[in-house]
């Protein structure tokens, strides 16, 4: 499929391998994501397997202004090997940004592709979306250790009184009411 105006690739490195990170995706490409988080994604899916035909699950997903995907896939074979969601909303006075279905394919850990696609997003939060975010929040539960450590190396913080709501504030006007 042609790639469409808000997709992007970038070649990436981890660990001397070769992968594309791919930002943005096709109505085409939500059967094979939907797939990978089912088979590869139990320690996500709490409430069940996504299905396929949830027409407006895979509208949605391809809406890059209402939700931005990022995919990583290996050069050689194309292979999936990791995935992140970003959905976006917009208030009266802040833009945020929810970080869902952050996944790394269980044999491909420990390389920095979970690390590449929280980054992205943050990235995008400040540069790419319109207008640009304020704040990014995800929920992590307490067992998802490896999760918690990526996201708090990067800049999340527990909301006060939770124990799986992270936020990070983006925005100068809009930092953290903690904030020195
Ligand atoms: C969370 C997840 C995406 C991390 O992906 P990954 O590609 O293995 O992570 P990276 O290699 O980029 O590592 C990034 C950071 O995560 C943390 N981390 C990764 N593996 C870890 C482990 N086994 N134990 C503790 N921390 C770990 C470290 O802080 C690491 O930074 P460092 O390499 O500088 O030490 C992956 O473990 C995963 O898919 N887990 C299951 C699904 C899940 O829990 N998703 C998040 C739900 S909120």
């Amino acid at each position: 499929m042609a790639q469409s105006e808000s997709e992007e690739v970038r070649i990436v490195t981890f660990d001397k391998d070769r992968f594309y990170l791919r930002q943005g995706i096709g109505l085409i490409h939500t059967p094979e994501i939907i797939t990978f988080l089912n088979e590869r994604g139990d320690e996500l899916l709490l409430s069940g397997p996504i299905s396929e035909r949830d027409i407006r699950w895979r509208y949605y997903w391809s809406d890059s202004d209402r939700m931005r995907v990022v995919t990583i896939r290996c050069s050689d074979n194309d292979l999936l090997v990791a995935v992140a969601a970003m959905n976006i909303r917009y208030t009266w006075r802040r833009g945020i940004g929810t970080i869902e279905y952050v996944l790394a394919d269980k044999d491909f850990r420990g390389r920095g592709l979970g690390r590449a696609v929280v980054s992205e997003f943050i990235q995008q939060a400040q540069e790419s979306v319109e207008p640009p975010l304020d704040k990014l929040e995800l929920v992590s539960e307490p067992h998802h250790v490896a999760a918690r450590a990526l996201y708090e190396s990067l800049g999340f913080r527990l909301v006060k009184g939770s124990d799986r709501h992270y936020e990070l504030f983006l925005s100068k006007n809009d930092e953290h009411p903690d904030a020195a």
